[in-house]
C-alpha cells in the first residue's frame, strides 16, 4: 500500500468512527440537535447564513403576531450577571412581512440542510387559527406556538399555558390549520408542567418546547431605586434558570412517555455539558438563546463539538443511545 492510499484508509476509518449528531424531530431531519431559540435574533439572511455555515442545527424565528407590534421602550434587555432579564415586548413586523421573510430564509437555509421553525403568538384562540393559516403559506418546516408569554385576551388574564384546558384548545386550533408539525412552547411558571404537556399532546401537539423565560422578575438600579428595564418587569433567562428548565423537561418526558411527542429542551444552555443534561432527561433537540448574547454565534459549533467528544468517550454512535438515560 503506498503512502497516499494508507492516509486515505486512515481518514476513512476515522470518519467511520465519528458519532452521528443527526436527530429527527417530528419527521424533519436535523444535522445536529442545536436550535436557535425564538426571539434571540431578528430575521437577517446574512446572520442566518453565517449560523448555517457555522453548523447550527435549526433556526427558530422571533415570535410573530397577526399585526405588527412595536414592543417596549429601551432598555429592553439587561445582563444581570447570571443571565438576562428581558422585556422586548414581542416586537415584530406582523405576519404579512414575516411570511415573505420566512419564505426567502427557508430557500437559503434548505441549501444547508437547516430547517426553519416559525414561531407564532396571538391574543385569542381564534387569532391563533388565523395566524396559523397565514404562516403556513410560508411553508416553514415546523411551527412553534408561543403560548407562554403574558397575553391580552380578555377572557384569559393569564398566559394561555397556565391553563391545561386553554392550552389544549389553542393546540387544536393550530393543528386544524397547520401544514407541518406543531411544537407548543410552555412556561415554567406553573404548578404542574407535566400535566399541561400531556393535555397539549392529547390535543395533537407533535412536540413541546420547554421552557420560555421564567418570571417575570425585577432587577433594580440601587442608586436610583428604580427597575432597570423600562417595562419594570421582564422574563429571566440564561444560566440561572437551567436547573428549573432541566426539571421541567424531566417532568414533561415522564408525562408524555409512551406518546410520539418529542421535546426541545431550552433554558440556560451554555455549553455541551448543559446540552447533554437536557438530552439525558429526554430532549431530542436543545434550544440555545441567551448564550448567543454571552458567547456569540460559535456557541452552536462548540456545543456540537463537546457532544461529539462526550459520545466518543462513552462509545455512543448516535444520540438515541443516551437520550432519556436519566429518566429510568
Ligand atoms: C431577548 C429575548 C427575547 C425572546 N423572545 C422570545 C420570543 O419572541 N418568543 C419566544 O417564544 N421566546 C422568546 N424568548 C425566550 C427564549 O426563546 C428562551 O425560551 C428563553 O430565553 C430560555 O432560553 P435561554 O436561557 O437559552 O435564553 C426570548 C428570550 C430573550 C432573552
Amino acid at each position: 500500500m503506498d503512502e497516499q492510499t494508507s492516509v486515505t484508509h486512515h481518514q476513512a476509518a476515522a470518519a467511520a468512527a465519528r458519532p452521528s449528531l443527526g436527530v429527527t424531530l417530528c419527521g424533519v431531519p436535523f444535522r445536529n440537535p442545536t436550535v436557535l431559540a425564538s426571539g434571540i435574533l431578528g430575521l437577517s439572511q446574512e446572520v442566518f447564513d453565517r449560523l448555517a455555515n457555522l453548523g447550527i442545527g435549526a433556526i427558530t424565528t422571533k415570535s410573530c403576531s397577526l399585526q405588527p407590534r412595536v414592543g417596549w421602550h429601551n432598555p429592553t434587555i439587561v445582563n444581570w450577571g447570571h443571565g438576562l432579564i428581558n422585556a422586548v415586548g414581542l416586537s415584530n413586523p406582523g405576519v404579512e412581512v414575516m411570511v415573505e421573510e420566512i419564505r426567502t430564509t427557508k430557500a437559503h437555509l434548505s441549501q444547508h440542510g437547516v430547517p426553519i421553525i416559525a414561531s407564532i403568538f396571538a391574543n385569542t384562540i381564534y387569532d391563533f387559527g388565523t395566524l396559523t393559516r397565514y404562516i403556513s403559506e410560508a411553508e416553514p418546516d415546523l411551527i412553534e406556538v408561543n403560548i407562554s408569554c403574558p397575553n391580552l385576551d380578555t377572557q384569559h388574564e393569564e398566559m394561555f399555558s397556565s391553563n391545561a384546558f386553554v392550552s389544549a384548545q389553542v393546540t387544536r386550533m393550530v393543528k386544524r390549520y397547520a401544514n407541518c408539525p406543531v411544537i407548543i412552547k410552555l412556561s415554567p411558571n406553573v404548578e404542574n408542567i407535566g400535566n399541561i404537556a400531556r393535555e397539549v399532546v392529547n390535543a395533537g401537539a407533535d412536540a413541546i418546547c420547554a421552557i420560555n423565560s421564567l418570571g417575570p422578575g425585577i432587577v433594580l438600579d440601587i442608586d436610583t431605586a428604580r427597575p432597570i428595564l423600562a417595562n419594570r418587569t421582564g422574563g429571566v433567562s440564561g444560566p440561572a434558570i437551567r436547573p428549573i428548565a432541566v426539571r421541567c423537561v424531566y417532568d414533561i418526558s415522564r408525562a408524555v412517555s409512551g406518546t410520539k411527542a418529542q421535546i426541545i429542551g431550552t433554558g440556560g444552555i451554555t455549553d455541551a455539558r448543559d446540552a447533554i443534561e437536557m438530552i439525558l432527561v429526554g430532549a431530542t433537540c436543545v434550544g440555545i438563546g441567551s448564550a448567543v448574547y454571552h458567547h456569540g454565534y460559535d456557541v452552536f459549533a462548540d456545543v456540537c463539538m463537546g457532544i461529539e467528544d462526550y459520545m466518543q468517550r462513552h462509545g455512543y454512535s448516535n444520540i438515541e443511545e443516551f437520550r432519556g438515560l436519566a429518566l429510568s
